[in-house]
């Protein structure tokens, strides 16, 4: 189904002649009182055609036929040109899309799109900084899918390194097996940190790990088999999360999988010439390609610009998180490994179109100078890279988010307090609502919150981690959609009705019964509205990787049915305002639905 606005801007588009490039594009307008959608394509077009801006609009709308969507369109300021649509119009697509199963959302053309997310590390707990990776690699990956797109969500788990060394000394030397049978997590936490501490103080230490670290990489089968408990044990711990957030991988090599390229690809950049020697070291340099303040291989201090080279093989020999995340590269855009041990089937071979990164914005560097490698090893390579970066987690102190003891937040813990406190306002709420019912909308409510607070704010800037706010039934949070769209089933509860029932056929927006629909009351006319727009929210999100587009249109969209329901009865209206009213119920609910589960988040009958 085609969006009004792209109806708009194509039309737009044909009477604006040649624009010598320049996109003719329609937004949805701001300000409802000077029309539904406004385009500044005559202010854009004045210059390169030495015209005067508000003169080309008149010139423009002059030839643009839009009359059987629009009143005449208006000039308004320096020359936007504002639509506003016809009722006529928005019933025609207001009964098409609520008999559209995509709720008017437009496919568009498929690309594949490996998304890499999530990625927490072996031996340690999953913490607060992983869920806005989680969450929003997820959300990423939903939307994608809806959109028609062939999504490879991918969890690259750091299961492979230099950690592993200290893991193993200890492993074999201060391991208490009770308390890691009691708690695998936390015992792999509690050696490796003690290790840390004595590799500190004792050099001998020190030479020990690299020992182990040694004979793990070449095989030994003892290590070998404490590594692989190693990762059972914390992968166990991550699906337990993953499962409580309903979140699924289509793979999890991690790291290690692609341990045996590491050397061929250290060769490669080394024989391209792409990296060079440099203190022991194997290095990528700036290649005076870019601008200073664009160059990932540079820096500025108060001298002026230094090199800050890529390490690909430290001078030790070993190499790094840069050299792993090249060798991924290279099998996910699909060119054959020269050598591995380990042969790969098609099936792993991604060719992606896009491969996109969720980690915070720490990690900025790396993935500038990754990107930047990768493109001078495999200039051939078109495949589109995106780094999604986020900000931190605060605490409501301003400082970042801690225990009260000043520990880092365990994720599991922080999902168990926010089902807790869930319970506790359902509870206030529905005190006759059986317990089992009420511990299932607490979790439904209490995650649902937690991952809305995560999407919300624009994923760059850091968040005050808030319980009060992110559990409120009031304000842009996922408790107030939840029963924005639970009081929308009541309504057809107490009408006993079905809400199949109200559903226009497919096809529908041609018989003439359903244009008997009228939308009289602009209640009725701005829901309408809006719903139409949930087709033209969504593609966006993916231009920008930015979630929380969709999150402010479904408060924008709660509001709007709040605003229709206090002005207009549903069940007690007459035929036929009873009927639209109720299609508008019932189209309204399921985008609420359908934009929480494209967010992740599900919604409760009741609650
Ligand atoms: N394991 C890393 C971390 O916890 C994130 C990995 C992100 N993905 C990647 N291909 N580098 O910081």
């Amino acid at each position: 189904m085609e969006t009004i606005q792209s109806i708009l801007a194509s039309r737009l588009a044909a009477a604006a002649g040649d624009t010598g490039g320049i996109a003719v594009t329609v937004q949805s307008a701001q300000d409802t009182r000077f029309g539904d959608y406004q385009s500044n394509i005559a202010m854009q077009l004045a210059k390169p055609r030495r015209a005067n801006p508000r003169q080309l609009a008149m010139e423009i709308i002059a030839k643009l036929q839009v009359d059987d969507l629009c009143e005449t369109p208006e000039i308004a300021g320096a020359g936007f040109i504002n639509f506003r649509l016809k009722p006529a119009a928005v019933i025609a697509h207001f009964t098409a899309l609520a008999a559209d199963d995509h709720l008017g959302v437009p496919s568009v053309p498929q690309r594949r799109i490996v998304i890499d997310f999530s990625s927490p590390n072996v031996a340690k707990p999953m913490h607060v900084g992983h869920i806005r990776s989680t969450v929003l690699g997820d959300a990423l990956a939903r939307i994608a899918r809806f959109l028609g797109h062939d999504v490879i969500t991918d969890n690259h788990i750091g299961d492979w390194g230099t950690q592993f060394g200290m893991l193993l000394v200890a492993w074999k030397t201060i391991l208490n097996k009770d308390a890691l049978d009691r708690d695998p997590i936390g015992e792999l936490e509690r050696i490796y940190k003690a290790q840390n501490e004595l590799c500190k103080t004792d050099p001998r230490q020190l030479d020990a790990a690299r020992g182990e670290l040694v004979k793990l990489q070449d095989g030994n089968e003892e290590n070998d088999a404490i590594w692989k408990e190693m990762r059972r044990l914390s992968q166990v711990q991550f699906d337990e999360i993953y499962s409580r957030l309903g979140i699924h991988f289509d793979r999890t090599y991690g790291e290690s999988f692609y341990r045996y390229m590491l050397r061929d690809v250290v060769n490669e950049l080394y024989h391209s010439g792409t990296a060079r020697e440099s203190d022991g070291a194997l290095c990528v340099f700036s290649d005076d390609s870019l601008p200073e303040r664009d160059d990932p291989f540079l820096i500025k201090d108060e001298n002026g610009w230094k090199p800050a080279p890529a390490i690909v093989r430290k001078a030790d020999g070993a190499s790094n998180y840069t050299t792993t995340d090249l060798a991924t590269l290279k099998l996910r855009v699909g060119f054959l490994p020269r050598t591995t041990d380990k042969p790969c089937t098609t099936d792993e071979f991604f060719r992606p179109d896009e491969i996109i990164y969720v980690t915070d914005g720490r990690q900025q560097l790396h993935f500038r100078q990754l990107f930047a490698i990768w493109r001078r090893w495999q200039p051939e390579s078109t495949a589109k890279l995106s780094h999604v970066w986020f900000g931190s987690i605060m605490g409501e102190d301003g400082k970042p988010f801690k225990t009260r003891s000043g520990d880092t937040v365990k994720l599991g813990e922080l999902l168990d307090e926010a089902e807790e406190r869930a319970f506790t306002t359902v509870t206030e709420k529905s005190p006759e609502m059986p317990e089992a019912e009420r511990r299932e909308v607490a979790r439904i409510v209490g995650i649902g919150a937690v991952k809305y607070a995560d999407l919300l704010p624009n994923r760059q800037s850091d968040y005050v981690f808030s319980w009060d706010k992110m559990l409120s039934f009031q304000g842009n949070t996922a408790p107030y959609l939840q029963y924005s769209y639970v009081r929308i089933r009541s309504i057809f509860r107490k009408g006993g009705i079905d809400p199949a029932s109200v559903r226009p056929a497919a096809g529908a927006e041609h018989s003439t019964a359903n244009n008997a629909a009228t939308l009289a009351e602009p209640g009725e006319l701005s829901l309408a509205k809006k719903l139409a727009q949930f087709g033209e929210v969504v593609p966006m999100i993916l231009d920008d990787h930015r979630p929380n587009l969709l999150c402010n249109y479904l408060y924008e969209l709660a509001g709007a049915f709040h605003s229709f329901f206090e002005s207009c009865p549903v069940l007690k209206a007459v035929e036929s305002a009873r009927s639209t009213r109720l299609l508008l119920c019932d189209t309204t609910a399921r985008v609420l639905a359908k934009g929480l589960d494209l967010l992740g988040i599900g919604v409760p009958e009741r609650m």
